[in-house]
Formats: C-alpha cells, sequence, structure tokens
C-alpha cells in the first residue's frame, strides 16, 4: 500500500517532498521529474528554490502530465504556461529539458505516441509529483480510465471543468478535451508522490488509498504501485479509517528509508 504522511500544513508538505526531490537530484544530477499542474504542488515547487540553489540542475529533466487541447500555448493558463511560470523559471532549469504534451491542434494525432516516446528515450521518470482532483482523476485521467493507458487525448468531466473554472474567466472557456499521460504512464515511474489538502479532498484520498482498486477512482491506481507515498494534511486524511496507524508508522519511519 502507499505510505501516508500526515503534515501540519502545507508548508510542511512542500518542505518533506522537496528535501527528497533534492537529494535524488543531488546524487543524479539527470533525475527525471514528473511534474504536476494544479494549485496543490505549488508548495513543493516554492520549497525547491532554496533547495535547488547552488545545485547542477542543468542536467534535470521534467516531463508535465497534461495540457488542455486547443488553449493557445501562450494563454497564462495553459499548463506549457504555468509549468514554465511556477517550475522552469524560478528553478533555472533548462526549458529544452522540460516538456509539456502538446496541446495542438495540428499533429494532435500522434502526440500521445511522441510524448511517450520521449519519456522513454529519458530514461523514465524518477518521481512523479501528482495532485488529485475531487472525483479522484490523476493527470486528467478522468473516472473509467484504463489502468494501463498511455499519453492520449480524453474529455473532461463537467465536474473537472467546473472545479477548473478558477483559473478562467468563465466555465465556458474551460477546454472541452485534454491530452494527458495515462494511469500506464504515471504507473511507470519508479516513485509516486501525490500530494492532497483541504476537505474538498478527503474523500477522494481515502478512495485512492483505503478504497477498492477501480478505474472509476483513477487514483486507486497507486495501490499497485511498489513505491508511492501520499503526503496530506489533516483535512485530506479526515477519511482515511486508519489515520492513525499511518501517523504511528511515520513516526517511527527507520531513517535509512528515506522518502
Ligand atoms: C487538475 C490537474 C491535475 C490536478 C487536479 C487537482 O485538473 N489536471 O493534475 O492534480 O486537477 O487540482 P488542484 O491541485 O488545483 O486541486
Amino acid at each position: 500500500m502507499a505510505e501516508v504522511v500526515i503534515v501540519r500544513d502545507q508548508a510542511e508538505a512542500g518542505a518533506i517532498v522537496a528535501d527528497e526531490i533534492a537529494r535524488i537530484v543531488r546524487l543524479d544530477p539527470r533525475v527525471v521529474l514528473g511534474l504536476a499542474t494544479g494549485s496543490t504542488p505549488l508548495p513543493v515547487y516554492e520549497a525547491l528554490r532554496a533547495r535547488l540553489t547552488g545545485v547542477d540542475v542543468s542536467q534535470l529533466r521534467g516531463f508535465a502530465l497534461d495540457e488542455y487541447v486547443g488553449i493557445d500555448p501562450a494563454h497564462p493558463e495553459s499548463y506549457r504556461a504555468v509549468i514554465a511560470r511556477e517550475v522552469v523559471e524560478p528553478l533555472g532549469l533548462d526549458p529544452a529539458r522540460v516538456r509539456v504534451p502538446d496541446g495542438s491542434l495540428a499533429g494532435i494525432e500522434h502526440a500521445g505516441e511522441d510524448y511517450e516516446r520521449a519519456i522513454v528515450e529519458a530514461g523514465g521518470v524518477d518521481l512523479q509529483i501528482l495532485g488529485i482532483g475531487t472525483d479522484g482523476h490523476i493527470g486528467f485521467n478522468e473516472p473509467g480510465s484504463s489502468f494501463a493507458s498511455l499519453t492520449r487525448v480524453k474529455t473532461l468531466t463537467e465536474q473537472t471543468r467546473e472545479d477548473n473554472a478558477r483559473f478562467f474567466d468563465s466555465v465556458h472557456d474551460v477546454p472541452r478535451h485534454c491530452i494527458t499521460q495515462g494511469l500506464g504512464t504515471i504507473m511507470r515511474a519508479r516513485h509516486i508522490v501525490l500530494l492532497a489538502f483541504g476537505a474538498g479532498k478527503a474523500e477522494a484520498v481515502a478512495g485512492a488509498v483505503e478504497g477498492p482498486v477501480t478505474a472509476s477512482l483513477p487514483g486507486s491506481a497507486i495501490q499497485l504501485h511498489p513505491h508511492a507515498t501520499v503526503v496530506v494534511d489533516e483535512s485530506a486524511a479526515s477519511a482515511l479509517a486508519h489515520a492513525d496507524y499511518y501517523r504511528y508508522a511515520f513516526a517511527n519511519k527507520p531513517e535509512w528509508q528515506g522518502l
């Protein structure tokens, strides 16, 4: 099962995950990171700034999870723009080494395959950062997504469009389609770190960690992963049946195990 780490607040979550990323980058500057968008991973990127200062990041590679289809890449809420603004620029990464799925309409039929090939050629993702949607989606893999799926075009649920409307002028401006790494793609990462904050995520987190493994709750795929870590605040942990055990296990975790 996933290891669950219950933290006080977002800052503590960011610090724990950023410590681990900085540790693996120091060990191997060619690390490949899987980058999530949305508001959840922001504390990680924020905490990474200080930790990567003075660390050689020139060879670090990154692959974003997903992108809206048909959005102008220059739109401030395209995931290409978000990754540039929140990750590439503040961390001083080489923009040529950080990829986002290509959501432009020209060539969209091949964009998934191209992206899969690029991830394989980079040697695969070492650490994948994930958020989770209120309906349990990871990346943009909405309920019903195949556990074997690879990067492809998907249709967003109305719930996800409403959840993401806050980033746009109105829900009507949220694209209907996206291109997302599949659950199969995400599961190939060597270490998955899923973060969630707030009571709105409590049911999705409980389903992903303790519920049945089902395509109806795509986040539950992490139960099949050999190295998955779930970092949640108290509110997001509030529906977990075994929260006390997770606290006990983490408090007594041997230091050599790392995150
Ligand atoms: C978005 C993204 C996901 C993200 C999720 C939660 O739709 N495609 O990668 O994990 O929804 O977003 P947030 O972190 O803002 O709650």
